[in-house]
């Protein structure tokens, strides 16, 4: 009791249940010589109530308090668990905390706030909820009146990742009821920002007219056609000059089973296999990527505890050349 009816004490104690602090940012949000402050630290920590963390010649300390609501072993912990509570009622609390505020703020400018957090900073720090923060910011890079299109484009799994981000989102199918589905899907994502199109046609004979499209994207379709050629050129035929076409594919694998329960027609494709299509197309700045992603797909019957097999991805991408009069463009 003797230990805590030192107001001084109180106050470093609320500041220190707050943030981990270092004695001189302790000395600084109390306003207080580091001296005096060293004194109250120490019978402090003789009784149990700090904990204590060296890094370079800088100790840092902090409330030691019990964790999951557990009662503290140290009796003046509990002693203190009652009189925080009462701590509005000390004048000095308010100021200490106001001055927290700016050494926190200091912390941050000199950078050591995060130069010490770093390694643990993307698991305390919290997530966004749904991602689509950083899409918001990125899109400002991209051009305004982009036109893209989503090939096969299925529910609009693709689709909804352009969504807001493009000005004219072109889905394309050779199935009615998928387009159906992507509308749904789409239009309830959508405010407004980007027009959307749905076409059922076919990726060999694309229901776009010429040099229509900025970009495009296929995703997971390209396993289903008979001929690779006749989409990829009619992929270049869409695009205007300098246009991107971006394919996410599944690389080969033995699952045979997708044949009859997704209607796959190829056990995946060879990154290579497209890419020499993309290049009898005459498409430039070629490149495969590999995608940090696994395709689960799940097999008809199977119950919550079946593993489904894990199927490895990669997006091959090419740019229609710029200039119209190379020998490779019509
Ligand atoms: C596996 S789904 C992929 C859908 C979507 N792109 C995705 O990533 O979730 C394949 C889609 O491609 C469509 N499709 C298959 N062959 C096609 C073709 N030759 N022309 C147009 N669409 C095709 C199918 O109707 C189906 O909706």
């Amino acid at each position: 009791m003797r230990l805590l009816s030192d107001p001084t004490r109180l106050r470093i104690l609320a500041l220190l249940e707050r943030e981990e602090l270092a004695v001189g940012e302790l000395s600084r949000s109390l306003d207080l010589t580091q001296s005096r402050v060293s004194n109250h630290l120490r019978l402090l920590r003789d009784a149990g109530l700090l904990l204590e963390r060296k890094e370079g010649t800088k100790t840092f300390l902090r409330l030691d308090r019990p964790q999951n609501g557990e009662r503290s072993g140290v009796p003046a912990a509990r002693l203190w668990s009652v009189l925080r509570e009462e701590l509005d009622e000390l004048p000095e609390h308010g100021a200490d905390r106001v001055r927290l505020e700016g050494v926190l703020a200091a912390r941050e400018s000199d950078g050591s706030f995060f130069d010490r957090l770093a390694g643990e900073w993307d698991k305390f720090a919290g997530a966004f909820e749904t991602g689509r923060a950083r899409e918001r910011a990125a899109v400002h890079l991209l051009p305004r009146e982009f036109v893209v299109a989503d090939l096969g484009c299925g529910t609009g799994y693709m689709g909804e990742a352009l969504l807001e981000n493009v000005s004219r989102l072109i889905s394309v199918d050779r199935s009615e009821a998928m387009l159906a589905e992507a509308k749904e899907r789409l239009t309830r994502r959508a405010n407004g920002r980007t027009e959307l199109e749905f076409r059922n046609g076919r990726l060999d004979a694309l229901p776009i007219a010429d040099d229509e499209l900025d970009a495009l994207v296929a995703g997971m379709v390209l396993h289903h056609l008979d001929s690779l050629d006749d989409a990829v050129a009619e992929m270049r035929r869409v695009l205007k000059p300098g246009g991107t076409a971006s394919v996410l594919e599944l690389a080969p694998h033995r699952e045979a089973w997708m044949r009859d329960e997704l209607g796959d027609r190829h056990l995946g494709v060879a990154p290579k296999e497209i890419l020499a299509a993309f290049e009898r197309a005459g498409f430039e700045d070629l490149a495969l990527d590999p995608v940090e992603d696994q395709y689960r797909p799940r097999r008809a019957g199977s119950t919550r505890d079946d593993v489904p097999p894990s199927l490895s991805l990669y997006v091959v991408r090419g740019r229609r050349p710029r200039a119209r009069n190379t020998s490779n463009d019509r």
